[in-house]
């Protein structure tokens, strides 16, 4: 299942960010923990140019717990600076401000040998649809936020956010790249809901879920649906199999009899996407 998608929107809202880039000093990149590989668009890089460069590893309370520390230091070492957040919760929250402060020093010493005092620093939050940036932003800017209304050379409409008095957030429409260079990228980016199902198919979908789940948390199915001990499935018929059991478990029937694959399918995956399979990572660090 190749999945590709770069709706005509996204070609306005890279120009958005490429023009609203002059006016920020950093660019707060927002990732989900479950795959911190796959919701790193790559055209950020180049985008962000010599902009000082945070990573929130977002949603870190849906993965695997074993995992989130070595991302955290997995992007760490390439000179990041990151912070582990849950926006739902609030947790990690905290320490954004402290970390983006930290961003941004080199440029504070600039404008202040410059005479520039007291200006605040403008983030910039990116990622991909879905990720949470909207939440990590509301979270970030509680009942205390403010808009600080349009900047100069930035179209109406966008939003400032004010996060004390020398922090503003500018957020941004969810953006993908034009083409994903390897199937996995587009499968995993669909599990977690940063791709419409509209363009899915979404019973393939699920059987694919059903393959790379399976690989490291094969005890998920029997935790959630209680069908038995399940190993690593690697096998088409196996893995609908599996979505039979879970139509049977949850009482999905055609019309003529038999279970429902379809319907099971997006039972599936929203368990997935809201963490009723449990806390699991789908990537991990090399
Ligand atoms: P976006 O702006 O990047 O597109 O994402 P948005 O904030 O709209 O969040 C997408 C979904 O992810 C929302 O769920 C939101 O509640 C959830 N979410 C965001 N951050 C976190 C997090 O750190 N942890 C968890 N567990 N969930 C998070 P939804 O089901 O679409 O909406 P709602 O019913 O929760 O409001």
């Amino acid at each position: 299942m190749n999945i590709q998608w770069y709706p005509g929107h996204m070609t306005k809202t890279k120009r958005m960010i490429t023009d609203s880039l002059k006016l920020c000093d950093v660019v707060c990149e927002v990732l989900d923990s479950r795959i911190p590989i796959s919701s790193r668009n790559p055209d950020m890089d180049k985008l962000a140019g010599s902009k000082s460069r945070v990573i929130v590893l977002n949603k870190s309370d849906m993965a695997d717990d074993r995992h989130n520390d070595a991302w955290v230091k997995y992007y760490e070492d390439k000179g990041f600076y990151v912070v582990k957040a849950d926006s739902k919760s609030g947790s990690g929250i905290r320490q954004v401000k402290d970390v983006v402060n930290k961003a941004c020093e080199a440029k504070r010493q600039r404008d202040q040998r410059k005479g520039i005092l007291n200006r605040p620093l403008r983030a910039m939050v990116a990622g991909i649809p879905n990720v949470g940036k909207s939440t990590f932003i509301n979270s970030l800017a509680g009942k205390a936020s403010a808009k600080t209304g349009n900047k100069p050379g930035v179209t109406r409409g966008k939003q400032w956010i004010k996060l004390g008095n020398n922090i503003e957030l500018l957020d941004t429409p969810g953006l993908l790249w034009p083409k994903f260079t390897d199937i996995e990228t587009g499968l995993k980016l669909a599990f977690i809901g940063s791709i419409s199902d509209d363009i899915i198919n979404t019973t393939e979908l699920a059987l694919e879920l059903i393959f790379t789940v399976s690989k490291n948390y094969p005890d998920a199915f029997d935790q959630r649906y209680g069908i038995g001990e399940i190993k690593e499935i690697d096998k088409i018929e196996n893995a609908v199999q599996l979505l039979e059991q879970i139509a049977e478990k949850r009482g999905c029937l055609k019309k003529g009899g038999g279970p429902d694959k379809d319907r099971a399918a997006l039972i599936l995956l929203d368990d997935f996407r809201n963490c009723r399979l449990g806390r699991i990572t789908l990537e991990y660090p090399e």
